[in-house]
């Protein structure tokens, strides 16, 4: 079976010069969730856009479900789905109403649209609401309704341009079930951008990440952090005092060894966490050196983005920033 989405070479450069998005080669298969990752301005809405045939290439090409988005435009969109990043619902219609625009849009009949809208507002739990005025819906049922009129034609691939910024942390989890739901019981392929590391390394089956409108790397979420991030393994004895470099230095396996500033304990960089843990162990009582706790660290999305661009992957805006700093530590600098 042919790629739900394939690209070559993909690019944009906006009138006025900005190259938005300088080189994409990725393909999609039927039926995966892909995550598109990047920090703001990469250019991933610039890349869905393109794929969804609202903005034209300059260069490369892009095919959905082996049709080429520049040449046959209507074909593509009768095959896809399309949640923007920011919201589209008119909050002055009702939840039922709002998806008729959508599938009348979509060039369904209302006699087709019927049943169809009955069964998407169920399938993402909003019959109860379907006659209330969409100013009246929640954040997370708001982002569902877009949803909802993003398969009300039944599409095969649906896009999602940061389906969940603004929601809580709650409200995106409860959404991303939504998102397996459709995966899973309905077939439709997801191609999803997001800045929620976390989450994509949680969710999508493979995701690529972009900076500067580049694809940097391409795999699966484990596949990516086994290749080129490292774990990490903190000791910490019963004397914060007593050094423990010169010890674990020399042991098999280590790639960095540091201090933790303030903290008295050591950071050992390490190939698999788990099986240096013993010989730690090892090492410490054969120096007869007492140990308080032994902590191992799998490496993170982030960590990939900041072996890859040697930056961190930050947020400026939206109130991300620190998040990130929570989910993600902020003591790893093991950048090459
Ligand atoms: N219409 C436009 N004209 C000129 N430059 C643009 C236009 N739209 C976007 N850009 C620029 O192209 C680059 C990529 O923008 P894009 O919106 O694709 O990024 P993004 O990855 O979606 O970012 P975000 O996470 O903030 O949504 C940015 O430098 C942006 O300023
Ligand atoms: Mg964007």
């Amino acid at each position: 079976m042919s790629d739900a989405i394939g690209t070559e070479a993909l690019g944009k450069t906006y009138p006025g010069g900005v190259e938005a998005v300088a080189d994409v080669t990725l393909s999609v298969r039927p039926g995966e969730i892909y995550g598109f990752l990047g920090p703001n301005g990469a250019g991933k809405t610039t890349t869905i856009s393109m794929l969804t045939t609202l903005l034209r290439p300059t260069h490369g090409a892009a095919w959905v479900e082996g049709i080429d988005v520049t040449l046959r435009p209507e074909e593509v969109r009768r095959r896809i789905g399309l949640v923007f990043q920011r919201s589209t619902a008119d909050e002055t219609l009702t939840g039922r109403e709002n998806l008729e625009v959508a599938a009348g849009l979509n060039g369904l009949s209302p006699r087709e649209s019927r049943p169809r809208i009955r069964e998407v507002l169920s399938r993402l739990d909003l019959t109860d609401a379907a006659d209330r005025k969409a100013s009246t819906y929640s954040g997370g049922m708001l982002r569902r309704l877009e949803i909802a009129a993003g398969i009300v034609h039944d599409p095969s691939i649906l896009f999602l341009d940061e389906p969940t910024l603004g929601l809580d942390p709650q409200g995106r989890a409860g959404f991303w079930e939504y998102i397996r739901d459709l995966r899973g019981n309905h077939g439709v392929t997801i191609f999803l951008t997001t800045h929620y590391l976390e989450e994509a390394d949680r969710l999508c089956d493979r995701l690529s990440i972009l900076d500067h409108g580049k694809v940097l790397a391409t795999g699966t979420p484990s596949a990516l952090k086994e290749t080129l991030a490292r774990d990490a393994v903190v000791v910490r004895t019963s004397d914060p005092s007593r050094d423990l470099r010169p010890v674990l230095e020399r042991l098999p396996g280590v790639l960095a060894v540091e201090a933790v500033p303030g903290d008295g304990a050591t950071r050992v960089e390490v190939v698999r966490a788990e099986s240096f843990v013993p010989v730690v162990v090892r090492a410490c009582d054969a120096a007869g050196i007492e140990i308080a706790s032994v902590a191992t660290r799998k490496p993170s999305l982030d960590e990939v983005f900041l072996s890859m661009t040697g930056r961190e992957y930050r947020e400026e805006s939206e109130g991300n920033h620190r998040e990130f700093a929570a989910a993600f530590g902020s003591g790893r600098h093991g950048g090459r």
